[in-house]
């Protein structure tokens, strides 16, 4: 079974509000979207990429994609329906039973050592999994006018990350299943749990963060040359 790398790239960026999409920005002199390619490349250098590009992308280059087998499908309006639009692009060429680690764009920050974790926890796993990490703040509810009407428990409760990692026939059967109920899914794992399934919560780093706000970009490059100092643990 072959194993296949789904990365969403065909969003604006409209909170980082830059001249450009966010994936394009550049992270201590590379774009971030080169980034993040060569951590999964480094992980994974034998498995099969599809790209998520918008149709109008006047940034993207090639040159920026490490991997020898590779291709590009459309984006959709939403992050759920690029990677459905992707599911589709590889299909004719894989099997049900191929896994899929889909990983945004936007997470160049996420090691190699957790993208190892991550595969040998889920690869004999019947649902599949995702990076995540229990969260340590204490969580208030709002009372809709900017004042706390509550403290609600962290017993838990974890942030989601990406690679999240299933089967491509389950995953293609959940994730349709859900456009067509008009549920709103904004990872796949969310699309799985609407389809009755569990998948497992492999712990992972807590700064595979997700560049979303403009300060992200710094926060990025000191985690990025951290990592350097340490290795990847
Ligand atoms: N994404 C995508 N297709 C979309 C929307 C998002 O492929 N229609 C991708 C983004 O490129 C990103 C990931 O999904 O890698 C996570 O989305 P998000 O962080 O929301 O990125 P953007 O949608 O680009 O940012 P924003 O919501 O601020 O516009
Ligand atoms: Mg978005």
């Amino acid at each position: 079974a072959s194993l296949w790398l789904v990365v969403p790239a065909a969003g604006q960026g409209r909170r980082v509000g830059a001249e450009r999409p966010k994936q394009y920005l550049p992270l201590a002199g590379r774009p971030v979207l080169a980034r993040t390619l060569e951590r999964l490349h480094e992980a994974f250098p034998e498995a099969r990429l599809c790209l998520c590009l918008d149709a109008d992308d006047a940034w993207f280059d090639p040159a920026w994609v490490p991997f020898a087998d590779w291709r590009r499908s459309p984006g959709g309006a939403e992050r759920a329906e690029s990677v459905v639009n992707a599911l589709d692009a590889i299909a004719a060429d894989a099997t049900d039973d191929d896994l899929v680690l889909v990983h945004d764009v936007a997470r160049p920050c996420v090691t190699v050592a957790d993208l190892t974790r991550l595969l040998a926890a889920i690869v004999d796993d019947p649902v599949g999994g995702l990076l995540a990490a229990p969260v340590a703040d204490t969580m208030k509810r709002d009372d809709g006018a900017g004042r706390v009407r509550a403290t609600e428990s962290r017993e838990g409760l974890w942030h989601a990350f990406t690679p999240q990692g299933f089967r491509l026939g389950l995953l293609r059967r959940a994730l349709g299943e859900a456009q067509a109920r008009g549920v709103a899914v904004t990872d796949e794992a969310s699309a799985m749990e609407a389809a009755g399934l569990s998948p497992r919560l492999v712990s992972g780093r807590r700064d595979n963060l997700k560049i979303t706000h403009p300060e992200d970009l710094a926060l990025a490059e000191r985690v990025l040359s951290a990592q350097q100092r340490t290795v990847h643990t």
